[in-house]
């Protein structure tokens, strides 16, 4: 008898931990459209179907410190970040949140590389523990011209946390890639795109959100992402994350499609310049138009 007691004791304490857990993933899951799949995160680390590749090795965590990328003269003779006389043309800005991850953030890269000589760029909303952890791949995609912004450190809620740890959210993950890349990031995407008066207050960047959400990290499927970004158009912002080896196939599908309507594919900060949109603090932005 002493044992059931003691199994059924055991059993509730299990449950008042497990309860509001799941209540507060139904809230995060309900306030926001962006992904579920990172609220996983915040506890045992992401889920992805693959394995992430183990950090980059070697010297590379130094070697950005001593040797940031040249503003003049890029090192691979890459076309550098600024797309020439774009104005006037259809840009749509892809966008990729919550890694880098070494392997599908590469092969995205990959894409990016092949069509290079169409000044392909994509946005990359980087995490500074992900930044920490593949520097070299966020370099090859300065490198490549991609813009690195900042979605945070660690992908903490903004609106649920005190104003110095918001602060050190932002500011923690911007001189990491500017330590690494010797350009500061310019914007800020919110994770879970939540903010309030409080965030627009503590964070001094621009917040950059979407318009086109390909639910990605839901389906986990490459046919619906493809078609989700190809709904987009003129000055439109698309969701993705470079989490998974489905969306990097769905990108290896897009990019040539897109480029075949005539899209110029451009950074976040290339598409509102080139649409005379100024881009300020205390203010977000879904689309550039
Ligand atoms: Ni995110």
């Amino acid at each position: 008898m002493k044992k059931v007691v003691y199994i059924y004791a055991k059993m509730l304490a299990v449950a008042a931990m497990v309860f509001p857990a799941i209540l507060c993933l139904a809230a995060c899951a309900e306030e926001q459209s962006e992904p579920v799949i990172e609220i996983p995160m915040l506890t045992p680390g992401p889920t992805p179907t693959f394995v992430p590749e183990p950090a980059e090795t070697g010297n590379d965590a130094v070697l950005p410190l001593q040797n940031p990328v040249p503003s003049e003269e890029p090192i691979t003779g890459i076309q550098p970040s600024g797309t020439p006389d774009i104005s006037g043309e259809k840009l749509i800005a892809l966008t990729f949140d919550d890694g880098p991850y070494g392997e599908v953030t590469n092969r995205i890269l990959d894409v990016v590389e092949a069509y290079r000589d169409q000044n392909v760029h994509v946005t990359f909303f980087a995490l500074g523990s992900q930044v920490d952890k593949f520097p070299k791949t966020v370099l090859r995609a300065k490198e490549l011209g991609c813009e690195i912004a900042n979605h945070t450190y660690d992908h903490k809620n903004l609106t649920k946390i005190p104003t110095q740890e918001m602060i050190s959210q932002v500011e923690d993950a911007a001189d990491l890639v500017e330590q690494i890349t010797g350009e500061r990031p310019k914007l800020v995407r919110p994770p879970y795109g939540a903010k309030n008066d409080d965030v627009y207050a503590a964070v001094k960047y621009p917040l950059i959100l979407w318009n086109i959400d390909t639910l990605d990290w839901k389906t986990k499927d490459t046919d619906s992402t493809v078609a989700a970004a190809l709904g987009a158009g003129d000055g439109d912002i698309v969701l993705m994350h470079d989490l998974r080896h489905e969306t990097a196939a769905a990108v290896e599908k897009i990019v040539p499609q897109l480029l075949e309507q005539g899209y110029k594919l451009v950074t976040v900060s290339e598409m509102f310049e080139a649409k005379g949109i100024e881009l300020t603090m205390g203010k977000s932005y879904r689309k550039a138009k």
